[in-house]
C-alpha cells in the first residue's frame, strides 16, 4: 500500500474505529478522519444513520468505511464488534470512543432505570470497549484508545448526577488503563474532556426536570473537538497518552471547583440553569 504522509504527522491508511459515529462529535471525527484517507469502522446503534455517515466518509476520501451496529452497553455486542474489525482488517490502530448519552433531573427524581441506562452506556460501555480492545492493542504492541469523557468528569453540576458519576468513572477508567499498560509503551490511553459542545445530545437528553436543554455558552463545535480527538493518534504526539482538555475555560472551571468550593457550590446551580435550561413550552 502506498503510504501517504499527512501534515499532522499521521500516515494515511490507519484502521480507526469510531464509536458514537452517527452523530455529533463521533460523526465529526469520522468525517475528519475520512479526509485523511483512513480505514474507518463506524459504530453506533442506528444503522440507517451510520450508513449515511459511511457514504459521506467515502465521499470525503476514506480508504474504506464499514458500519458495525453495536450497543456499547451490551458487552457481547462490543466483543463481536472488535472481533469483526480484526477479521476485516487484521489490526486496529486506534479506537476513538465517543458514544454517550446524558440525563437531567435531581438525583431523587431520576428513576433507577434511567440512572442505570446512563451509567451502562457511558461508563460500562467505555469499560467494555477497553476490555475488548486492550488485548488487541497489547498483542500488536501498539495502538491508541481515546476515551471521550467530559469536563463533567472533573467537576460537578446539579441535576446531572448519573452523567457526572459516569464521566468521573470514565476518567478513573482511563487512569487505571494507563497504569496497567505502562509496560507496553506503544499502547497509549488518552482521556479527552470536552466542555460545552453544540451537538444533538442536549435535545435527546433523558429529562426528569421537564426542561429544554441547550449547550451552555460558550460552546464549541463538534468539528473542533474532532480535531482534538484525532490529534491524539498522531505519531508526533506519541508518548504516554494523558489528559486533554478541549478548551482553556475548562481549566478555570476546574480550578474554581477545587479551590473555592464554597463559592462554586452556591453559584454553579443558578448559573447552569440560567445558561442552559429553560421551561418546556408544550
Ligand atoms: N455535547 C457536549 O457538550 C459534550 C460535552 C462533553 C462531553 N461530551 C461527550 O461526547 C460524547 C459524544 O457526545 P455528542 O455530544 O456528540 O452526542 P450525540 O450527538 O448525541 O452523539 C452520541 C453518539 O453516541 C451514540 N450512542 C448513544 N448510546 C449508544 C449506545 N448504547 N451504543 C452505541 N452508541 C451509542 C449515538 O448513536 P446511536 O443513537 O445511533 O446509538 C451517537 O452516535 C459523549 O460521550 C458525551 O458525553 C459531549
Amino acid at each position: 500500500m502506498l503510504t501517504r504522509f499527512l501534515p499532522t504527522g499521521r500516515t494515511a491508511g490507519q484502521v480507526i474505529v469510531i464509536t458514537g459515529a452517527s452523530s455529533g462529535i463521533g460523526e465529526a471525527t469520522a468525517l475528519r478522519a475520512a479526509g485523511e484517507r483512513h480505514h474507518l469502522v463506524l459504530v453506533a446503534r442506528r444503522e440507517d444513520v451510520l450508513e449515511k455517515v459511511a457514504a459521506a466518509c467515502l465521499e470525503a476520501g476514506a480508504a474504506s468505511a464499514e458500519v458495525v451496529v453495536t450497543d456499547v452497553a451490551e458487552d457481547d455486542d462490543v466483543a463481536a464488534m472488535v472481533a469483526t474489525v480484526v477479521e476485516l482488517h487484521d489490526r486496529i490502530d486506534a479506537v476513538l470512543h465517543c458514544a454517550g448519552v446524558v440525563s437531567y433531573g435531581r438525583t431523587e427524581d431520576t428513576t433507577a432505570e434511567d440512572f442505570a441506562q446512563v451509567v451502562s452506556i457511558n461508563l460500562l460501555g467505555a469499560a467494555s470497549v477497553a476490555r475488548h480492545v486492550i488485548p488487541v492493542l497489547r498483542a500488536q504492541r501498539t495502538g491508541d484508545l481515546v476515551l471521550v469523557g467530559s469536563l463533567l468528569g472533573h467537576i460537578a453540576v446539579p441535576e446531572m448526577t448519573p452523567y457526572v458519576v459516569s464521566k468521573w468513572g470514565v476518567r478513573a477508567l482511563a487512569r487505571q488503563l494507563r497504569i496497567e499498560n505502562v509496560d507496553v509503551p506503544g499502547v497509549r490511553i488518552t482521556h479527552v474532556s470536552p466542555g460545552s459542545v453544540d451537538t444533538p445530545i442536549y435535545g435527546k437528553a433523558l429529562d426528569h426536570g421537564g426542561s429544554v436543554n441547550t449547550p451552555p455558552p460558550p460552546s464549541i463545535s463538534p468539528q473542533r473537538v474532532a480535531r482534538v480527538v484525532l490529534d491524539q493518534v498522531a505519531p508526533r504526539l506519541r508518548g504516554t497518552g494523558g489528559e486533554v482538555q478541549t478548551a482553556f475555560l475548562n481549566h478555570g472551571l476546574m480550578a474554581a471547583f477545587r479551590l473555592t468550593p464554597w463559592a462554586y457550590d452556591r453559584l454553579v446551580g443558578p448559573l447552569f440553569s440560567a445558561l442552559s435550561r429553560s421551561e418546556r413550552q408544550d
